[in-house]
């Protein structure tokens, strides 16, 4: 069923069932890959903290969680193309492993703020868990390690991911549906 919202249609993209059966496959490899590391999950706010709570879950290891806050969308359906740290993480994270989890990598330029941030740490290794991926809009100098679902260019909310930060309470993902605004900015 399409939802309404500031006049703009949404349809499911992702259903609560498909994330919820892609995220025990990401803990389940990830909890194999970091077997006796203890590693730290990173959670990027405020999207990332839908998918890192049932990430966490899904992983049957011992592993830390830590939170850090930045943004970068300058309005509400396009990148700023700048970074802007909000709130710092706590943790010592020299010699640890660091798993950043992000609700979406999508021009990728916070990501790559993230990943140059932490090497300057000296952690033990640094990699990324992101539910989504728009591939299209994204050109990485490194690859993402976890992947839920790549998807297209479109604007998307729900499962942690806002409008004008409301709708990340929406159990699955919503792709607009009546246009193809929300992409980067050209
Ligand atoms: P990037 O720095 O361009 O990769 O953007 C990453 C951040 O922008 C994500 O962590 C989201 O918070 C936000 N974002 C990117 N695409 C979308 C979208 O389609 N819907 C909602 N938020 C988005
Ligand atoms: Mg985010």
């Amino acid at each position: 069923m399409p939802i309404s919202i500031d006049k703009m249609s949404f349809d499911v993209l992702i259903s609560t069932e498909q994330i919820q059966e892609r995220v025990r496959e990401l803990g389940e490899r990830i909890s194999q890959d970091y077997e006796g590391l203890n590693p730290i999950l990173m959670v990027v706010l405020n999207g990332g903290f839908v998918f890192a709570s049932d990430l966490m879950r899904a992983i049957r290891i011992p592993c830390e969680v830590d939170f850090i806050k930045i943004s970068s969308y300058g309005d509400e359906l396009h990148t700023s193309g700048e970074v802007k740290m909000k709130k710092d993480y706590d943790s010592l994270v020299g010699g640890r492993h660091l798993i950043v989890v992000e609700d979406i990598v999508d021009s990728g330029l916070s990501v790559s703020f993230l990943k140059q941030k932490f090497s300057m740490q000296a952690p033990a290794s640094v990699r990324f868990a992101t539910l989504l991926h728009k591939p299209e809009n994204s050109s990485l100098g490194f690859d993402l390690d976890y992947v839920g679902f790549p998807i297209g260019p479109e604007f998307v909310i729900g499962y942690g991911l806002d409008y004008k930060q409301n709708w990340r309470n929406l159990p699955a993902i919503y792709v607009r549906v009546d246009g193809r605004e929300g992409g980067k900015r050209s």
